[in-house]
């Protein structure tokens, strides 16, 4: 594929993959991709593993739609990333960045702005939002053939130092290259965020990753083939669009934006 082709179409995949496992050569690829990102003196600080094995899928799996449903249950997620959702074409269209939830069932249509209130979590308990997305995403995760945890280096990844910023910066290089490899290769990758934001959740999926102490896991994602249509979740967003030059780009210094 031409590699513009390939960076206009990079995108994260929110349905599911094909029940096929990702071939050994793919995954290789992948891992050579990551490899050649640039790193501060070619230090190389990341580590992946590579999760294949059925029971530790599902046991992340199990992590995975658990922390969703408490994060949306306790009101934390959208106390947190409410600025983010926008609820209709017109208001994505003039702020160009966020996520658009434009897919849901029909009960809980007229309620979406209402769910993103402070006050709402009741509201959301009581469709069974938490229960809809934790499950939802538990079989997504569940589903998905290959798991790829992303790790750093200790000695590198020291926070608050330079060496700790160089560090996350070659980290998400080497993931963008291996999001980029996925085009190429027919497959679709996704985040797996919500462990990490609940401490002892991160914890159950160290132990069962067996980090050791010089080791930092960062991230986890979900991998596989992309169907050729694939079903959407029941709670769905789309985030394809970009800001215009003139938001996001200067001209010689910040006073002057450059032109769209
Ligand atoms: C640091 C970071 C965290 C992200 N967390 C999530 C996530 O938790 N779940 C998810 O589905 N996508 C996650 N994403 C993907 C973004 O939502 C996505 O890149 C953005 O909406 C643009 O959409 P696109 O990747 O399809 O172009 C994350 C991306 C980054 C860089």
């Amino acid at each position: 594929m031409e590699f513009l082709e390939v960076l206009k179409r990079r995108k994260t995949t929110n349905g599911p993959f094909l029940d096929k496992p990702v071939a050994k050569e793919h995954q290789r690829l992948l891992m050579e991709a990551a490899s050649r990102a640039p790193s501060h003196f070619n230090s190389q600080p990341w580590r992946f593993v590579l999760i294949e094995d059925p029971a530790k899928r599902e046991c992340i799996a199990e992590i995975g739609g658990r922390t969703m449903r408490q994060l949306i249950a306790d009101g934390r997620f959208f106390e947190r990333y409410r600025r983010y959702f926008r609820f209709s074409p017109k208001e994505m269209e003039e702020k160009r960045d966020g996520i658009l939830i434009d897919h849901l069932p029909a009960l809980l249509r007229p309620f979406t702005r209402q769910a993103m209130r402070p006050w709402a979590t009741r509201l959301l308990r009581l469709l069974r939002v938490p229960e809809i997305l934790g499950e939802d995403n538990r079989r997504l995760v569940a589903a998905s053939p290959l798991l790829l945890a992303a790790l750093l280096d200790k000695d590198e990844y020291r926070p608050g130092e330079l060496s700790g910023f160089y560090s996350l910066l070659a980290l998400g290089m080497a993931i963008e290259n291996i999001w980029l490899t996925t085009v190429e290769l027919g497959m679709g990758i996704q985040f797996i965020s919500t462990p990490m934001e609940i401490p002892e959740a991160w914890e159950e999926v160290k132990r069962l990753l067996e980090v050791p102490e010089n080791l930092e896991l960062m991230a986890l994602y979900r991998l596989g083939y992309l169907p050729p249509e694939p079903p959407r979740p029941r709670i769905d967003w789309q985030s394809h669009q970009r800001k215009r030059l003139s938001q996001f780009v200067f001209r010689d210094s910040c006073a002057t934006p450059e032109e769209d």
